[in-house]
């Protein structure tokens, strides 16, 4: 049976409690947050600019992008409403506007246009229809908006070995997509693929980067609509039940 979101959900509502103390936050997560903040030094707009962090988990990303970018006005969505709040008082010990909202990657509860980067860390092969998120997220950047995606890198015979078949027998059927299915992917959503790089070591992971096209109309972006979608499901945007 192909693998659902309400597994997903299930999966994550289990792991939270443990997620900010597991290894692999040393030997994946923090890695491919370094490589994804390092990418964007030196490319960011020259004005106040917006990032949304897709699969946020417990904000440790988020948390990360604000301490090297000050500026940076940060959302975070994710399917599972215990891994935001595990991440509450990280959330809210952070200087500014912090808003984690619960929701689905292929859904998002955002307007067309709202973003200027789109960041998406070890949580896509967790989708069941991944050209549908990276279409969801292509509709929320602005125009010339950027999208830096990473998952595991399974071309080689020891990414095929951790994720395909060490992490799918444990996590079940997810899906890490090879180099190449990004580029499809990507392209067939419309970005215009900018950059993609293999970063070795014990769990390796591939980082894709694409833009969205610079020209191209779109309504305002409005945080109002983000937030009034954001908060249904019976969770407010720090994940406390309502
Ligand atoms: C392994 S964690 C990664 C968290 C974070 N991005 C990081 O790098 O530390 C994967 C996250 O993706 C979330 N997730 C899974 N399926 C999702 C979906 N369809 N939409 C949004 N988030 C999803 C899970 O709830 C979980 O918090």
């Amino acid at each position: 049976m192909p693998y659902t979101r309400t597994e997903a959900a299930r999966e994550f509502a289990r792991w939270s409690e443990n997620y900010d103390r597991s290894i692999l936050q040393r030997l994946l997560f923090g890695p491919s947050h370094r490589a994804i903040i390092g990418r964007l030094r030196g490319r960011l707009p020259g004005r106040p600019w917006t990032l949304l962090d897709v699969g946020c988990g417990t904000g440790v990303f988020a948390s990360r992008v604000k301490d090297a970018f000050p500026e940076v006005e940060v959302w975070g969505v994710d399917l599972a409403p215990e891994m935001i709040r595990m991440g509450r008082e990280r959330w809210m010990s952070l200087p500014g506007e912090f808003r984690p909202v619960q929701g689905d990657s292929e859904r998002l509860p955002f307007a067309t246009g709202s973003f200027d980067v789109v960041t998406c860390s070890n949580s896509f092969h967790h989708y069941p229809h991944q050209e549908r998120a990276v279409a969801e997220i292509r509709r929320v950047l602005r125009p010339g908006g950027r999208l830096i995606l990473i998952d595991g890198y399974r071309d080689s015979w020891w990414g095929w070995l951790i994720y395909d078949v060490c992490v799918a027998g444990v996590e079940g059927e997810v899906h890490h997509a090879s180099a190449r299915r990004f580029r499809e992917l990507f392209r067939a959503a419309g970005l215009v693929e900018t950059a993609q790089e293999v970063h070795g070591g014990p769990a390796p992971f591939l980082l894709t980067e694409g833009s969205a096209p610079p020209d191209e109309p779109t309504r305002p972006a409005s945080r109002e609509d983000a937030t009034l979608v954001g908060v249904g499901a019976g969770v407010d945007r720090y994940g406390e039940s309502r």
